[in-house]
């Protein structure tokens, strides 16, 4: 490995990131699970809390990609300036399907693809995840962007699932759409990856197997003794059940082995493994305990913030160091990001005190709460509650008198007031006369009720004050795993729960 590459957690759009930090030719896989614009709005689910059965539902990201002004802008780009190949496809596919979202999202999966092939190296390879709704027309960009003949495999991921629809068949997998940068160049090991024979295969080879052809003998057919060369169809890896211990939470979290596959055959120890859209994760993960180098990119700090806790629960001292790239490190930037997407100043914020994000702004009214941490501070296997709001606009004491009533609403032992702007006097005042949370199993101990924390405190090493003696239970916690080629994924030993009574 290089000495001087680090590996690299990005905030941001991928598609700004790409064109701006990404050298050509770098990376020797590229894995990509892009949001499809499905309408949906998918919702976060946090830790439960213990005695509550609710989690919180937070919009983690939502499938804007509409026809508008970024994807005309996209659309003009491509077919002014991109690969003529793909220019033409986009243009064909315009006038087939017209100005609607399905084009928005073909759009500005276009232009990143386009990206992608120039960072991706001669010998790399790339997956794109998809499902039915959309992986015929990805095809067709694929094809136009890396072309036909790199193409290698549509693997489909066939799993298990709840729900059947009255008028058609279930559907029950995903699609992988493979290609090479070139095909004649291109690492592909099966060996890692190899599947058991069937039994009646081996029944089979138990005795001699002739293996004459077209009047040619080419002797004695073997089984491989590390097993099937896989095919384009898995079928032994399922999705992440709902209350698996490996899930963490986020949506459209994938399940590591099935990245376990791909990184293994596709990749050698210390090569660049490269998610652009990596939610909660998983490529990384997987990558960082299979020793080889990465790059994440995500657009929300709902993402960042759990992937940076997944790493360091998972990996602890043997986490090789990283660097966080986009989110704000100093006062300006901080600024700069409320002033751009207050949301996602929210989510930053509180992902620098480990708290959870307590409600969805955008749905249902405020309830005065912007996170929330929870803890054990006894023996009675009920958490305590920490209740946090987030300003980053001017400040005043009636603020701080609200969050006092917040708290008692709310049963919460303590009151965050995480602040962009200083604090005035008044609220020190205010915040010193709540006086002090005292745990009962901590003789002595005392915790400010009300604590000020502003962004330029929590950038110097500040913390929430709060008895930590056991694991908080804020968020999930991803089990801790050892490194290398033969460490095992995280297992889902729990089918995947049926929601509908039909089979
Ligand atoms: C389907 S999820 C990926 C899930 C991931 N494979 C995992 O196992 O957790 C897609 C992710 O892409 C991110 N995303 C959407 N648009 C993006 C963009 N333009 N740039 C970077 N990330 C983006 C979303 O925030 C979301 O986390």
């Amino acid at each position: 490995m290089s000495g001087e590459w680090k590996n690299k957690l990005y905030f941001g759009d991928n598609l700004e990131i790409l064109r701006e930090q990404i050298q050509t030719e770098s990376v020797d896989l590229i894995y990509l699970d892009p949001p499809f614009n499905s309408q949906a709005t998918y919702n976060i689910l946090f830790a439960e809390k213990s005695g509550e059965q609710s989690a919180a539902q937070i919009t983690a990201f939502e499938d804007t990609w509409h026809w508008g002004l970024e994807a005309e802008k996209a659309y003009h780009e491509v077919v002014t300036l991109g690969p003529r190949k793909l220019a033409d496809l986009l243009q064909a596919l315009r006038s087939f399907l017209g100005s609607n979202d399905m084009m928005a999202y073909l759009t500005m999966m276009a232009i990143r693809l386009d990206e992608l092939h120039r960072v991706l190296k001669p010998t790399g390879s790339i997956y794109l995840h998809c499902d039915p709704t959309a992986s015929h027309y990805l095809k067709l960009l694929m094809d136009a962007v890396f072309g036909y003949k790199n193409f290698l495999n549509e693997v489909v991921w066939y799993y298990r699932g709840a729900g059947t629809p009255k008028a058609a068949r279930a559907r029950r997998h995903d699609i992988l759409l493979f290609y090479a940068k070139m095909k004649t160049m291109h690492f592909f090991d099966p060996d890692p990856i190899r599947q058991p024979y069937a039994e009646a295969t081996v029944e089979r080879f138990a005795h001699y197997i002739g293996n004459v052809r077209d009047g040619h003998d080419y002797g004695l057919q073997r089984l491989h003794p590390l097993g099937k060369h896989p095919d384009d169809v898995i079928t032994h890896i399922q999705p992440i059940a709902p209350s698996a211990k490996a899930r963490l939470g986020y949506p459209t979290q994938k399940p590591e082995e099935l990245l376990e596959e791909i990184i293994k055959s596709s990749s050698r120890e210390g090569d660049i493994v490269f998610d652009p859209f990596c939610g909660c994760g998983t490529t990384i993960a997987v990558a960082e305990r299979l020793q080889r180098r990465w790059i994440g990119i995500d657009i929300t700090h709902l993402a960042i913030t759990l992937i940076k806790k997944r790493l360091q629960d998972t990996f602890g001292p043997e986490l090789t160091p990283y660097a966080e790239i986009g989110a704000p490190e100093d006062y300006p930037s901080a600024e700069a990001l409320a002033t751009l997407n207050r949301h996602q100043f929210e989510w930053w914020a509180l992902g620098l005190v480990e708290a959870r994000p307590a409600q969805d702004k955008r749905k249902g009214p405020d309830t005065g709460i912007d996170g929330l941490i929870y803890f054990f501070d006894d023996q009675s296997g009920q958490a305590k509650k920490i209740v946090i709001q987030v300003k980053s606009g001017n400040v005043t004491v009636s603020q701080l008198r609200d969050l006092k009533g917040v708290m008692e609403r709310e049963k919460a032992v303590i009151g965050v007031f995480i602040t962009l702007k200083e604090p005035t006097k008044p609220m020190l005042q205010e915040a010193a006369a709540a006086g002090f949370y005292e745990p009962e199993y901590f003789p002595g101990r005392q915790f400010p009720r009300l604590q000020i924390l502003s962004i330029t405190d929590l950038l110097t090493g500040q913390e929430v004050q709060y008895p930590r003696v056991a694991p908080t239970a804020t968020f999930k916690k991803a089990q801790r795993q050892p490194k290398g080629s033969d460490a095992k994924p995280q297992q889902n030993a729990i089918a995947w729960e049926d929601h509908n009574n039909e089979v």
